[in-house]
């Protein structure tokens, strides 16, 4: 195998990708389920945002307001039934490899080691064998996972898992990086170490974030913009900026900026609650 991989390592091949003003666009987005009755339950309901090129987009909202939903029409895992949705200006017709995915359940593929775990779209694509060795190296360097390049997933804890599975996601370039609450199964003090090491890797990456949480601490340590979703209809709510400096410790929980964002957010959750009952 390689040579043991230490940090810095020569970065990965630039991105193909151009640098686009909107990132992610989502343009007048509704959907909609039929129920075995025949009812129509309308799971969002005329969604648009955006999100530029290089932010850390978060959403936020109440369970079932749709933002696994928003996620799965995102990576063309599923289509919408009214609007689109563009990735650095192309229209999402169906899967593709430009959109990277870390979601909560463990997604490794558990008969291959970590290295192969990343390597794998990479030897899809039939990249050049040393410029897989050269990226797999530096993301294992980035995710801190060098020792364990040869273990297999089930010799791994949850969080070291989860960090694969970025380390695979960011592996293939991405145009965006789709998070789907990615930390919600691991322990507090495991969630935290995992938030820092993503807001490093993100911060040397320049990838455009888009990362789905129901912690509103997670939602302002990470994001540069929170988009608040509200229920029955999913809906975006209100779209905040962050206006925390980066880089943020654990300690900017306690500054005035953070307990300000977090008690409305608070308030935005609770008037939804409010509207339901
Ligand atoms: N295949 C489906 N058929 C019918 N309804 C669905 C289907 N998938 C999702 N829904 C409904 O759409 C709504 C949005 O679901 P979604 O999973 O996107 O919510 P969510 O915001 O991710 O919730 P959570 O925070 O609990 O993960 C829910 O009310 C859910 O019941
Ligand atoms: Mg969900």
């Amino acid at each position: 195998m390689g040579a043991v991989a230490k940090k810095p390592y020569i970065m990965p091949p630039l991105s193909e990708y151009a640098e686009v003003a909107a990132r992610l666009r989502v343009d007048n987005v509704s959907l909609r389920y039929q129920s075995p009755k025949g009812e129509t339950f309308t799971a969002l309901d005329r969604v648009s945002f955006e999100v530029p090129d290089r932010q850390f987009a978060v959403i936020v909202g109440p369970s079932g307001c749709g933002k696994s939903s928003l996620l799965y029409l995102t990576a063309g895992l599923n289509e919408p039934t009214e609007g689109d949705i563009y990735v650095g200006g192309q229209k999402v017709e169906g899967p593709g490899a430009d959109r990277g995915m870390v979601f909560q359940g463990y997604t490794l593929f558990p008969w291959l080691t970590v290295r192969q775990n990343i390597e794998f779209g990479l030897k899809r694509r039939g990249l050049p064998q040393d410029e897989i060795r050269t990226i797999v190296e530096f993301y294992l360097g980035e995710v801190g996972l060098a020792k364990f390049a040869e273990h297999y997933p089930k010799q791994l804890s949850g969080g070291m898992m989860q960090r694969v599975a970025i380390a695979r996601a960011l592996a293939n370039d991405p145009q965006i990086l789709l998070m789907d609450e990615p930390f919600g199964a691991l322990d507090s003090q495991t969630r935290l170490q995992m938030q820092q090491l993503l807001l490093q890797v993100w911060g040397n990456s320049k990838k455009t974030v888009v990362f789905v949480t129901h912690d509103i601490d997670e939602a302002i340590l990470l994001a540069d913009r929170i988009y608040v979703m509200g229920a029955r209809p999913g809906r975006i709510k209100e779209i905040l900026e962050v206006p925390i400096e980066r880089p943020r410790s654990l300690d900017v929980v306690m500054e005035p900026e953070f307990i300000r964002m977090k008690r409305h957010i608070l308030g935005l959750l609770h008037d939804d609650l409010e509207e339901v009952h």
